[in-house]
């Protein structure tokens, strides 16, 4: 097998390589984390941008077989925020001069739902006086939504593929209309169309992935030409299906240090984009996000939701922050920021440079 560094050395790197990089352990491990640390100083910089974000609705159209809030789930309570709790948590974003803010939530899929979004993202906009960048994660919507939502402001959007090898993809949700592989990846295709800056992702460490599936996600990655990514490990969520198939997981250690070998290989693989620290890796390791940081990833996405919500938008158990304010999450991750040894991007966008470089 090839050497470490020669393939770190590789201007462009091949299947092979990624999946030596994703097993790499010990001095090898530790050289890529030192190669994607001096990849992103180069190429994006070590400064941190903010998302602030605002979990919108836990009710989901979907049965996804691992997300907590999956529409079969009766156990939990749904909740939509009012316009009004949305537009303070934006006003919250902007006066603590996050420079951005992501709306997610569940698939809603109606002309109502499409109308709510757009008359909000135009009083975000109007409030803002075009100030707070906007990303949306709301799923999969035609055309003419993602259409009406651009032109109303939003200008990044978030959607992950969970996993580019499409019989895993089947595995992990259910085989129906709903959850066709194929309609992700359009919906991928439609958002670029649009004009949207998109960001995918995937979960690491689910049942039966492969080192060759990630690697295969990489490469998806490359070749659709993403400019944002959020990626993090999978974690089991007793109220789904896929809670079933526990046995045959890794420890959630090793799923945790697969996730920060994925975001170093990604640095080193695709230079200029941004990738996100997952929240889902704090649920995991106390400094899961700082150790992210420090090896290639750009943005955080601090939790500004009001405080009595966030319990309820569990996607997946030991979510963190769930009984912290918005407040107390801002003056916590700036002090964790400062200790990586990066600086926070306040008041800026912060867009991915890679998405910059194909305008110009
Ligand atoms: N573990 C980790 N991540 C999850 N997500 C959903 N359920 C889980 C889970 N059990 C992620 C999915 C989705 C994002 C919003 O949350 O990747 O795209
Ligand atoms: Fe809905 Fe997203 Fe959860 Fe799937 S992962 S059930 S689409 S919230
Ligand atoms: Fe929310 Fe630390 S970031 S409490």
């Amino acid at each position: 097998m090839a050497n470490i560094h020669d393939i770190l050395a590789k201007q462009e790197l091949e299947f092979n390589d990624l999946v030596a990089l994703l097993a790499a352990t010990g001095d090898d491990r530790k050289a890529l984390f030192e190669a994607a640390a001096r990849t992103k100083a180069e190429h994006v910089g070590n400064v941190v941008y903010l998302r602030g974000l605002i979990e919108f609705s836990n009710v989901c159209r979907k049965n996804c077989l691992y997300c907590g809030i999956r529409l079969d789930n009766k156990e939990v309570e749904r909740y939509t925020l009012s316009d009004e709790q949305i537009i303070a948590a934006a006003r919250f974003a902007l006066e603590n001069r996050y420079g951005s803010i992501v709306i997610q939530g569940g698939e809603i899929t109606s002309p109502a739902f499409t109308l709510r979004i757009e008359n909000l993202l135009n009083e975000i906009k109007a409030l803002s006086d075009g100030k707070l960048g906007i990303t949306l994660s709301l799923g999969e919507q035609s055309e003419d939504t993602y259409q009406r939502w651009f032109d109303a402001g939003a200008h990044r959007y978030l959607l992950r593929i969970e996993s580019s090898t499409k019989s895993l993809y089947n595995r992990i949700h259910p085989n129906d209309e709903n959850h066709v592989y194929e309609d992700r990846l359009e919906a991928l295709r439609l958002l670029k169309k649009v004009g949207f800056q998109v960001g995918t992702g995937v979960m690491i460490g689910l049942p039966h992935q492969t080192l060759e599936d990630l690697a295969r996600d990489l490469m998806f990655f490359k070749e659709i030409d993403i400019d944002m990514c959020g990626m993090g490990p999978y974690i089991e969520h007793h109220q789904t299906p896929l809670y079933a198939e526990r046995e045959s997981l890794m420890p959630l250690q090793d799923r945790f240090d697969l996730a920060l070998k994925m975001v170093a290989t990604l640095r080193v693989y695709m230079k200029d984009i941004n990738i996100a620290a997952a929240t889902a890796l704090q649920a995991i390791d106390k400094i899961g996000r700082e150790k992210a940081i420090k090896v290639g990833a750009n943005i955080i996405m601090p939790n500004i939701t009001p405080g009595v919500y966030r319990d309820s938008y569990k996607l997946y158990e030991n979510k963190p922050c769930t009984d912290e304010s918005a407040e107390e999450c801002t003056g916590c991750l700036d002090a964790r920021i400062t200790l990586t040894g990066d600086e926070i991007g306040y008041d800026a966008w912060g867009d991915s440079q890679h998405f910059g470089k194909k305008q110009r």
